[in-house]
């Protein structure tokens, strides 16, 4: 059986808050723009080289490719944690590498990250995990309230909320993290190899969350090994092979 469910009636209304912002920047299509970006680190490795992407709002993007290509790259310069050597990186209309301090932090607002490494802090609770960012975002307590027990009903996790990460298995830890990243119902959901740690079962259901969420007008990018699971879904598929995305 798998552990997470889809069963949950996730709660709309948050959903059509967030497409009533979107509404207003609604000049442009394209929700992310790369154009002729080159990645070059600082010991001589470009996992991107002239690379142009576009993806509009409202899709659900699988980026893959072989591990060292650059799919975690990428991601990162969207959310703004690399820059670009040469090019620009454009998301909701903004050149991400002219953003500093409150204005980045603004736009990172709009994006929720599932990493690859989860990132969890190892003193909270998973409840404090996934709510930790409403929190510093100043939503209300009641508000946070609303938002997480479907959110961990979602990722399967209600029984855990007082448990704290080192408490948990590898997938359950990738839940919380997918948890943290969804609770918020951005309008951006960038998804480093959220099923990495994940059985079949379980990978189908975390895609199936993803994909609720795209139905509800999120833009989805969903990095993955995973050829099975690519398959299975019929969405745009994105390759990261010597620095070109095709
Ligand atoms: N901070 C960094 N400094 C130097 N090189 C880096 C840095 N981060 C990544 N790289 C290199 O850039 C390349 C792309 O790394 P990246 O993490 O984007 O790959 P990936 O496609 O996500 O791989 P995986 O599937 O294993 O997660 C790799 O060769 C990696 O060693
Ligand atoms: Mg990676």
């Amino acid at each position: 059986m798998p552990v997470l469910t889809t069963q949950v009636k996730t709660d709309k209304s948050v959903y059509r808050k967030d497409g009533e912002t979107q509404q207003r920047d609604s000049n442009t299509t394209a929700k992310v723009q790369l154009q002729s970006v080159t990645k070059t680190y600082t010991n001589g490795c470009h996992p991107l080289l002239n690379a142009n992407l576009e993806i509009k709002k409202g899709e659900f993007l699988f980026i893959t490719g072989p591990s060292g290509s650059g799919k975690s790259t990428l991601l990162k310069l969207l959310y703004g944690q690399e820059l670009p050597t040469q090019g620009e990186v454009i998301v909701d209309g903004y050149n991400v590498a002219g953003l500093r301090g409150d204005r980045l932090s603004l736009l990172r607002r709009r994006i929720g990250i599932v990493f690859q490494d989860y990132k969890l802090i190892t003193q909270r609770t998973v409840a404090e995990n996934v709510t930790f960012v409403l929190q510093a975002q100043g939503y209300t307590r009641k508000e946070i309230q609303r938002r997480l027990q479907p959110t961990l009903k979602l990722v399967g996790l209600l029984n855990k909320a007082d448990c704290f990460p080192d408490q948990l298995s590898g997938g359950e830890q990738q839940r919380v993290s997918i948890a943290r990243a969804i609770v918020g119902t951005p309008p951006l959901l960038l998804a480093d190899e959220p099923t990495g740690n994940l059985d079949p079962d379980n990978s189908w259901q975390v895609i199936q969350i993803l994909q609720k969420l795209n139905s509800f007008g999120a833009t989805v990018i969903v990095t993955t090994h995973d050829e099975q699971l690519v398959r299975r879904c019929n969405h745009r598929v994105v390759q990261v092979r010597n620095g070109q995305l095709s």
